[in-house]
């Protein structure tokens, strides 16, 4: 198993990037905003390579290690340099476990990401975050950035400003499956001691998409920056942690998660006249305009599937 932190001094006293009791940067980046180039993993275990967010990653991460490891259950293309590819579903034991063989951290994206039916949540989120974990324990994988969601949270109200400590109230069966996943992250930090960070990611997309999203906008460069600061932090523990980007307007309070080190570069607020001229006022009778969830609260219930 590599000793994260020792190789992180190691390295970055090769690159002289930093000094002894300094902490290295990795959130400065070059001139396109992205981050570090210091190769802290040896390999990086990429879930939901396929997926949205996994595409918005993979080119980034490979900054971060000398082999990444893309798996998803559908084809993520062929492996570049620095690349390897290896498909498995979530919901197979076995498959997630030969995944995870020679893996030293994990960024996993992999899962359904919106409300539906049970069956496939129950597959992907549930059984495949216990897989996954159980697969970690197994090899020996002692760190993982886990994509959890602001579903977890979504009956709160626009009006609030939550921390970490605050109770899950999932607004779907998909936040309810997340909550597991944070939930089941933590067992597995305090019997195995693998440390978690819960991504609770706002709106992950190229740009804001309604009004709601000027709150929980997280660019994919911001992403990036706050999935490396968790996998680099020297102390991670189990961390929940919201993913957004530095927008003026937020109903989450990351104070609880300063040990990361995550600071975002990027905001919604140069989108906001725009978005305000397209689209109309909301309507602050209807629980979608007022609580954080927005439409997950309308979706479903659906049918067993
Ligand atoms: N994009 C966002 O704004 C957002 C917000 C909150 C949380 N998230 C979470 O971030 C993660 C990535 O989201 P995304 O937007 O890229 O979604 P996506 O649907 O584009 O990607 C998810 C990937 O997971 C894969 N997958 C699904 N079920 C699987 C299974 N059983 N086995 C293996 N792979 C499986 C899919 O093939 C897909 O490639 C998800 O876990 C999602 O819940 C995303």
């Amino acid at each position: 198993m590599t000793d994260v932190w020792a190789n992180i001094w190691t390295v970055a006293k090769l690159g002289e990037k930093s000094s002894i009791g300094k902490r290295p940067d990795h959130t400065d980046g070059d001139k396109t905003g992205n981050a570090m180039t210091i190769k802290v993993h040896e390999r990086l275990l990429l879930t939901g390579a396929a997926g949205g967010l996994g595409k918005a990653l993979r080119g980034r991460l490979s900054a971060n290690c000398k082999t990444l490891r893309l798996s998803d259950r559908v084809d993520p293309g062929a492996a570049g340099i620095g690349e390897e590819v290896m498909l498995a579903d979530l919901a197979d034991a076995s498959a997630v476990l030969a995944a995870m063989e020679g893996v030293d951290a994990v960024v996993h994206m992999g899962g359904i990401p919106v409300e539906g039916p049970f069956g496939p949540i129950l597959q992907a989120n549930i059984l495949g975050a216990y897989n996954l974990y159980e697969a970690a324990r197994q090899c020996g994988t002692k760190r993982i950035v886990f994509a959890s969601s602001n579903h977890v949270t979504g009956y709160y109200r626009q009006s609030e400003t939550i921390t970490a400590d605050h109770p899950p109230r999932p607004d779907s069966m998909y936040g309810v499956s997340k909550a597991f996943g944070e939930d089941l992250s933590r067992f597995y930090f305090d019997r195995h001691g693998i440390e978690t960070a819960c991504l609770r990611i706002g709106s992950a997309f190229p740009e804001p998409r309604d009004r709601r999203m000027l709150a929980t906008w997280l660019s994919y460069d911001d992403l990036y920056r706050l999935v490396t600061a968790c996998l680099t932090t020297p102390v991670l523990g189990h961390t929940i942690v919201f993913g957004m980007s530095d927008n003026p307007v937020t109903w989450w309070d990351n104070t609880r998660a300063r040990h990361v080190g995550y600071a975002p570069k990027d905001s919604s607020e140069p989108f906001r006249e725009a978005m305000y001229a397209r689209t109309p006022e909301p309507d602050l009778t209807d629980p979608v305009a007022i609580h954080q969830g927005g439409g997950f609260l309308r979706m479903g219930p659906f049918d067993q599937g």
